[in-house]
């Protein structure tokens, strides 16, 4: 069983970190092969756009985006952390989300997730929205989400809550992904959003989104 955990904080001493770290520790213990990944150290530049992934099924800029890309579309289980940006996710998980492949491609599928969002005051839940929106969409299974607010750079008086809240969700994603627990409520969401949204939007686009149609035939999606 193999769960990536990336931390979209350019710091990787802050509370984002220190939750996933919480969240990884506990899946380590139930045996779970994990690799973490700092969006702020990686090479990846901003996506420009020119929609060629769609034809192509990759992207042509051969960055560490591009093949984390495909390490998660491997992997069973992703947990996806953000720092709140004028309440919003981070630059770099939003440069990490436009160069994922993840909705029209259904990344996600089959994969169950967690989600963490961190802030001090106001707009945490609008970063966690656009998180689990993105899980949901691109076809995954959202097993549970951590919100945390904090004092900036000092989680000193949070640490039991992020340890108590990371030991919960790592048990329910563990376990997700172990009984392939069925999740009702979001696998009737997304078959709404996928079959009248996403996927009469792509087959309209005909060969000019080949990639993507090849990539769904190759992951039993459609
Ligand atoms: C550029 C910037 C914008 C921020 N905007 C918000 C915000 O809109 N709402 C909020 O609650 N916190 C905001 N914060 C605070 C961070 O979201 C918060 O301290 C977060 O936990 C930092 O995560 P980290 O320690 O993992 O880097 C902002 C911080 C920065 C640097």
């Amino acid at each position: 069983m193999k769960v990536l955990l990336i931390n979209g904080s350019p710091r990787n001493v802050g509370v984002t970190a220190k939750t996933l770290h919480a969240i990884e520790k506990e899946l380590l213990d139930h045996g779970v092969d994990t690799e973490f990944v700092e969006l702020g150290k990686i090479k990846m530049e901003h996506c420009i756009g020119c929609c060629s992934c769609y034809a192509t099924g990759h992207c042509h800029i051969d960055d560490d985006a591009e093949e984390l890309s495909e390490k998660i579309a491997k992997a069973d289980g992703l947990v996806l952390g953000s720092p709140t940006y004028a309440s919003n996710v981070s630059g770099v998980m939003k440069d990490f989300i436009d160069r994922g492949h993840f909705v029209i491609e259904q990344l996600l599928h089959g994969k169950y997730c967690i989600t963490v969002a961190t802030g001090e005051n106001y707009g945490n839940r609008d970063t966690m929205k656009v998180l689990n929106d993105l899980v949901l969409y691109s076809g995954g299974r959202l097993s549970d989400s951590i919100l945390v607010k904090a004092p900036f750079n000092d989680a000193s008086g949070v640490e039991e809550l992020i340890n108590t809240k990371a030991k919960k969700a790592a048990g329910k994603l563990f376990y997700g992904i172990e009984k392939k627990s069925f999740h009702p409520i979001q696998t009737l969401f997304h078959y709404v959003i996928f079959n009248f949204g996403i996927r009469s939007f792509v087959q309209k686009k005909g060969k000019k989104y080949q990639g993507v149609t090849n990539k769904w035939k190759a992951n039993g999606i459609f």
